[in-house]
């Protein structure tokens, strides 16, 4: 080494010395190698000027996208979203349901309190047209709604606004044809044939009540009637059918009724009683008048 790279290493170290202490420089080391120190010093603290204008421009503007990015910007607009819609769904519910499930959905003599029933439970009367009831029956039919989808959802929003419960199912296709049938038939029979019947083409219970035909139940209704349990239907919660076990009862529902009938006429699905009874009344019926018009004609 040189005498003078040692200098210039001497001059790193007293450098860094500085930088690292945050200490004044060193005063008096006279002669050439204080100007040349004073030279880089110089330039060294306008690098670091430099240096930390750019990190503080680039924090900067990091810290703006990340904040629109993730910020409540998003947030907000959806939070508005939801507040405009459970207004709406306020103006709707005062005008076409509030007469029987009171003003503030606390319930009245004609109707049911709606506070803590779900958004799913809305979803479920008013896509299948049973609300707004028409007028007192022993049960709501369902009917062709008579509320836009959007409008379904902004009183759901409302209702739910009140005092939450079930949630809206979300069922896609996938998850409805991938859903194992012949789980969803074993839950369908132990748990709903005995009031909607083994083929789902309903029965009449007491008192002029009557478990429906699931034929033009949607997917997304069908898991709605398990979760909130309408009229004389009991609730199937969570506990006794999990989610994807009720996707399986949906898409078993859906099989059923959509399925084509290989046998031919079905005779409304009735099973074999019927069949049975057809079997007899129109075979051997016929049979019998084969037989009688044949021996009216040998006794001529
Ligand atoms: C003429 C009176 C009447 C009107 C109007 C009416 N309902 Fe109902 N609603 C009832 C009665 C009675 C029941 C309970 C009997 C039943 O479920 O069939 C009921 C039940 C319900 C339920 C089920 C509650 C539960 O415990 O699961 C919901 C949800 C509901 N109504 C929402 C509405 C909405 C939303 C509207 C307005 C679009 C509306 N109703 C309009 C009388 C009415
Ligand atoms: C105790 C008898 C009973 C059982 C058990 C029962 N349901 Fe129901 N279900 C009913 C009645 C009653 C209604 C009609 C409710 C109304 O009109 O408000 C109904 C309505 C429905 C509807 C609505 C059909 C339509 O017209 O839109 C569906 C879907 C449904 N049930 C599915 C099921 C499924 C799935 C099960 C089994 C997990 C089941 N039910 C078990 C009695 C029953």
């Amino acid at each position: 080494m040189t005498a003078d790279a040692d200098e210039a290493d001497a001059d790193e170290e007293a450098d860094t010395e500085t930088a690292g202490s945050g200490a004044k420089p060193v005063a008096g080391r006279p002669g050439l190698l204080g100007r040349r120190r004073a030279r880089r010093r110089v330039s060294t603290s306008q690098r670091r000027r430099r240096s930390s204008a750019l990190v503080l421009a680039l924090g900067l503007l990091a810290t703006g996208v990340l904040w629109t990015l993730l910020a409540p910007g998003g947030n907000a607009a959806s939070a508005s979203d939801s507040n405009e819609a459970v207004r709406q769904g306020r103006a709707l519910y005062l005008q076409g349901c509030s007469t029987c499930h009171g003003l503030g959905a606390q319930g009245s003599s004609t109707g049911p309190s709606l506070i803590g029933v779900g958004a799913a439970a809305v979803d479920f009367q008013v896509s299948t047209g049973r609300m707004p009831l028409a007028a007192p029956a022993a049960q709501a039919d369902r009917k062709a709604p008579i509320y836009s989808d959007t409008q379904i959802a902004q009183l759901a929003a409302y209702i739910d606004s009140l005092g939450g419960g079930p949630e809206i199912p979300k069922v896609d296709d996938t998850a409805l044809d991938d859903a194992a049938l012949s789980k969803g038939g074993e839950l369908y029979r132990a748990n709903c044939a005995q009031c909607h019947q083994a083929v789902a083409q309903g029965a009449p219970l007491t008192y002029g009540k009557f478990a429906p035909s699931l034929d033009g139940s949607t997917a997304t209704q069908i898991i709605e009637a398990m979760r909130t349990g309408p009229e004389s239907m009991p609730v199937f919660g969570d506990r006794q059918i999990n989610e994807e076990d009720a996707v399986a009862v949906a898409a078993y529902v859906r099989h059923l009724t959509d399925a084509p009938s290989p046998g031919g006429f079905s005779l409304g699905k009735y099973g074999p009683v019927p069949e049975g009874l057809l079997a007899i009344l129109v075979g051997i019926g016929g049979l019998l008048a084969v037989c009688l018009w044949i021996g009216a004609r040998q006794k001529r």
